[in-house]
C-alpha cells in the first residue's frame, strides 16, 4: 500500500476511507469488553450489574472477585468469607443485599455452630438487622415455660434432645435470661427486625435472611464511568476498577464521549493500558455516531 503523505490530497481522503472502513472492526475488539458485561439475569433476579458477575456467563473483568454469584434456576448463590449465603434480593441503587445462610435455610437445627463473619471491608449489616442468637442442646430439667416467656422468644425442637423445645431463638441481648437452661451451644445470627415480628417458626425468621449494605469497590469512579456511557469492570491483576467503553479502548476511569482517535493513530499498535487522547466532555464532538466523527476527526 502507496504511503498516504506522498499521494494527492484527494487519494490521501480516499485512504482514510479505506482505514475507516477497517476502523468498526477494530473498535469492535474495545467494546467486547462493553457487550461481555451487559446487565445480566440471575435464577430469578433481573438486571443484575458491577460489582456483581456470575463466571458462568461473563469474564471476571465484568465484576468483583468478593461479588462473584453462582446462579442456579431457582438459587442465586454468594460465597462470603468461609460460608454460602442464598441471595434473596439485590438493590443496585441503595447497595444493599438481602441473604440467608445456606447452612441454615431448610432447617435450623445444626451440628456445626458457626458465626457468620463478614468481609468488613466490603460488607456492613443495615440498621433492619438485629442480632439474634439461636440456643442449642438446652436442658430438659430447667425447662419451664413460663420462665422462657421471654417476649420475642421463639422455641423450636431439634432431634438432638427428642420431642420438646430444646433449642431457643432470641434476641441477643436476652440471652443471659435463658441461662438456667444450660444450652450447650450457640450461633449468632442475624435477622430482619422485619421478619422477627409475629414469627411462630424460626425457619421463617432465618429465611427472610438479613441486610449487608456494600461498598469499597469504587462506587464513585463507577458512577462516573456509567455517566461517561460505560459499563464497570475490574481488572484482577491490577485489582483495580476499569471503565468498559462502547467503540473505543477503554479506560481505567472514564469513557469519553467522543471517539478519540484517528484511523492514522489505528495503525499503531494499542497501548496496554487505555488512556484516550482527547479528554473526556471534549468540545469537539459532543455526540457519538460510530463512523462519522472518525472520518471527521481525521480531516482537522
Ligand atoms: C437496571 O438497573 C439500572 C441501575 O442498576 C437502572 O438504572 C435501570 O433502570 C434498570 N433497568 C430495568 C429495566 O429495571
Ligand atoms: C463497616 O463498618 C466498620 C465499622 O463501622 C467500618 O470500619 C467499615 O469500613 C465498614 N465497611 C464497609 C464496607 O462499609
Ligand atoms: C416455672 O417458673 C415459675 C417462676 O420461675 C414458677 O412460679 C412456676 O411454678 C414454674 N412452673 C413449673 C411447672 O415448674
Ligand atoms: C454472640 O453474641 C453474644 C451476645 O451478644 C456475644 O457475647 C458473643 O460474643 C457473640 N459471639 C460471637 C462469636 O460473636
Ligand atoms: C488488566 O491489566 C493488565 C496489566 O495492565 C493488562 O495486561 C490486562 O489486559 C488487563 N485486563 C483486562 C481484562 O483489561
Amino acid at each position: 500500500m502507496n504511503l498516504p503523505l506522498l499521494q494527492p490530497l484527494s487519494s490521501f481522503i480516499n485512504t482514510l476511507f479505506f482505514f475507516s472502513l477497517f476502523f468498526p472492526t477494530y473498535v469492535s475488539s474495545d467494546s467486547e469488553g462493553y457487550s461481555a458485561c451487559e446487565p445480566f439475569s440471575c435464577g430469578q433476579i433481573n438486571n443484575i450489574s458491577y460489582p456483581f458477575w456470575n463466571s458462568d456467563q461473563q469474564p471476571s473483568y465484568c465484576g468483583h472477585p468478593k461479588f462473584k454469584l453462582d446462579c442456579q434456576q431457582d438459587s442465586v448463590t454468594i460465597g462470603m468469607v468461609s460460608q454460602r449465603f442464598h441471595v434473596i434480593e439485590i438493590d443496585q441503587t441503595s447497595k444493599v443485599l438481602k441473604i440467608a445462610r445456606l447452612d441454615l435455610w431448610n432447617d435450623p437445627c445444626t451440628d456445626e455452630y458457626s458465626d457468620v463473619k463478614l468481609d468488613s471491608d466490603f460488607f456492613n449489616y443495615t440498621s433492619n438487622d438485629d442480632e439474634y442468637t439461636l440456643l442449642y442442646d438446652c436442658g430438659r430439667p430447667v425447662l419451664n415455660t413460663s420462665r422462657v416467656n421471654i417476649e420475642g422468644t421463639i422455641p423450636f425442637t431439634c432431634p438432638i434432645g427428642g420431642g420438646f423445645p430444646n433449642a431457643f431463638c432470641l434476641l441477643s441481648k436476652d440471652v443471659g435470661n435463658l441461662k438456667g437452661l444450660g444450652c450447650k451451644n450457640r450461633i449468632n445470627v442475624s435477622v430482619l427486625r422485619e421478619a422477627m415480628k409475629d414469627a411462630l417458626l424460626v425457619q421463617k425468621v432465618l429465611e427472610g435472611g438479613f441486610e449487608v449494605g456494600w461498598s469499597g469497590v469504587d462506587e464513585d469512579r463507577c458512577d462516573g464511568c456509567i455517566k461517561s456511557g460505560g459499563r464497570c469492570g475490574h481488572n484482577e491483576s491490577k485489582d483495580a476498577f476499569m471503565c468498559l467503553c462502547l467503540n473505543q479502548q477503554s479506560s481505567d476511569e472514564v469513557c469519553s464521549k467522543s471517539l478519540a482517535r484517528s484511523p492514522l493513530a489505528a495503525q499503531t499498535p494499542r497501548p496496554t493500558t487505555a488512556k484516550s487522547l482527547i479528554p473526556p466532555n471534549s468540545p469537539i464532538f459532543p455526540k457519538q455516531s460510530p463512523h462519522a466523527p472518525s472520518m471527521y476527526s481525521s480531516l482537522i
